[in-house]
């Protein structure tokens, strides 16, 4: 059996035989036959945008791997620092490796001060924390104007260290700012989760931490981390493609998570669990779904359509994390909806079920998260993801992005003056 498609031209009759190769067919072969024929994929569902050796992901069968590394064993074993590393390098850290790159996280986690007062400033004590991010995000451009160097390896490099180190403390000051709290300084000493907790919440006297909140931070960064061609992965890419550089890349990024559909699903998911209000409510909100009077929020996706392997460990995270902070009042309303759409035919026959954001918002609003910061942890936790990304597009030399259009608008007319129409 030969592994290649063949394309007929009905028109003209002839052919081409385009090899099949990693999954995919060259578009370039199938241009040389058909100029001037585009495919039409809107969502680019059936698109594979780039080869990339970062993220496997297998919808079918469930499976998400950062580098060939299941997720269930970096989420048990590994933390998100070291992750992060995998997920840029290629290749877990040795111990020197490692020690190294912690340092320099770790040194670079300060913002300028002017620029955080200014910013701050600029934006009412309610603006939703994911526009104050994404502007600051794309504000540091202005301070590492070598970043516009995006040939040069090592300086690519120091803006992930940059950017990685920077985001906690962006996304706390973000928080703080809209409690009327004053900022909290990043402490080198402590680990990257604690160190982001402690500039969210201490105030007054010395933070203590939970162990197994640490542990749920760190698991929660983990399963965000990446998550190959998603929406804001592809803007970043798109962006960087024009040789942006990496602070407005990952700015676009963040301007995509933002949506609801997107990055700002867990957010949408503990809204309609307020919403929904009662257990005894489910059912017909269920009801609702199925008359197509919305969707249920933190299910379905794109790529996974057996189940979402992230969901699996956060489900169990969740349980760590309420035995600290007490049960969430809406689990029990989550895990009715859970079940009866699990058993309902709508769902299982479009292959819907539970993703990463349908437990994620309990989580954090357990820990003491407001529901508009949950996208902003989304966003610190994917931003390796992104650089791995940007990264790798910049190494393969890769094009521009720019897709074509089949064109349905008016045909040539001549323009009527204003008084005649
Ligand atoms: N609730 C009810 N029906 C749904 C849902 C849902 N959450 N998701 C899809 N459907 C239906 C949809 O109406 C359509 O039905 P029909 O064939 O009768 O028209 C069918 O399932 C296929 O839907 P689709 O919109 O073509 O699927 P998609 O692959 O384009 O969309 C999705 C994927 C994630 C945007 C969508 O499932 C959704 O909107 N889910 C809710 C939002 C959500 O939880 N997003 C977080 C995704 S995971 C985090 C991340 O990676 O960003």
């Amino acid at each position: 059996m030969s592994e290649s498609v063949t394309i007929t031209d009905n028109r003209t009759g002839e052919s081409i035989e385009i090899p099949i190769v990693d999954g995919g067919v060259d578009a370039a072969e199938w241009r040389k036959l058909l100029p001037g024929v585009w495919f039409s994929d809107p969502g680019l569902a059936t698109t594979a945008a780039t080869p990339s050796a970062i993220t496997e992901l297998d919808g079918e069968n469930g499976i998400l791997r950062y580098r060939g590394y299941p997720i269930e064993q970096l989420a048990e074993h590994s933390t998100f620092l070291e992750c992060a590393y995998l997920l840029v390098h290629g290749e877990l850290p040795d111990q020197a490796q490692h020690d190294e790159w912690i340092e320099e996280i770790t040194h670079h986690t300060y913002i300028h001060e002017n620029f955080r007062k200014r910013i701050n400033e600029a934006y009412h004590y309610d603006a939703h924390p994911m526009g104050l991010l994404t502007s600051a995000v794309a504000g540091l451009s202005t301070f590492y104007p070598e970043a516009k160097q995006i040939e040069d390896p090592t300086v690519r490099r120091e803006q992930i260290v940059r950017l990685i180190a920077k985001m906690p403390t962006l996304a706390a000051n973000a928080y703080r700012h809209s409690v009327g709290q004053p900022f909290v300084f990043p402490d080198n000493n402590v680990d990257y989760p604690t160190n982001f907790l402690r500039m969210m919440w201490q105030i007054g006297g010395p933070y203590e931490l939970d162990p197994a909140l640490q542990k749920a931070m760190e698991i929660l960064l983990i399963l965000h981390a990446d998550h190959e061609q998603n929406c804001s992965t592809t803007a970043a890419r798109v962006v960087g493609s024009a040789h942006a550089d990496p602070y407005s890349s990952v700015a676009a990024a963040c301007a995509a998570l933002y949506g609801p559909r997107h990055g700002g699903a867990n957010e949408a998911v503990l809204n309609m669990l307020d919403d929904i209000g009662s257990y005894d409510n489910v059912d017909a909100f269920i009801e609702s779904v199925k008359a197509g009077e919305g969707r249920l929020m933190g299910f379905g996706h794109r790529v996974y359509k057996n189940y979402d392997p992230r969901a699996t460990i956060i489900k169990n995270a969740a349980y760590d994390v309420f035995e600290v902070t007490g049960k969430n009042p809406r689990l029990d309303i989550a895990l009715k909806l859970e079940e009866a759409a699990l058993n309902d035919d709508y769902f299982v026959s479009r292959k819907l079920y539970p993703n990463v954001d349908f437990y994620s918002g309990l989580i954090y609003q357990s820990m003491g998260f407001p529901t508009e910061m949950f996208t902003v942890l989304f966003a610190i936790g994917r931003t390796p993801g992104w650089l791995a990304h940007w990264n790798e597009m910049l190494e393969q030399n890769s094009r521009i992005a720019r897709p074509r259009q089949l064109y349905t608008g008016p045909d040539v007319r001549d323009y009527v003056p204003l008084a005649n129409r």
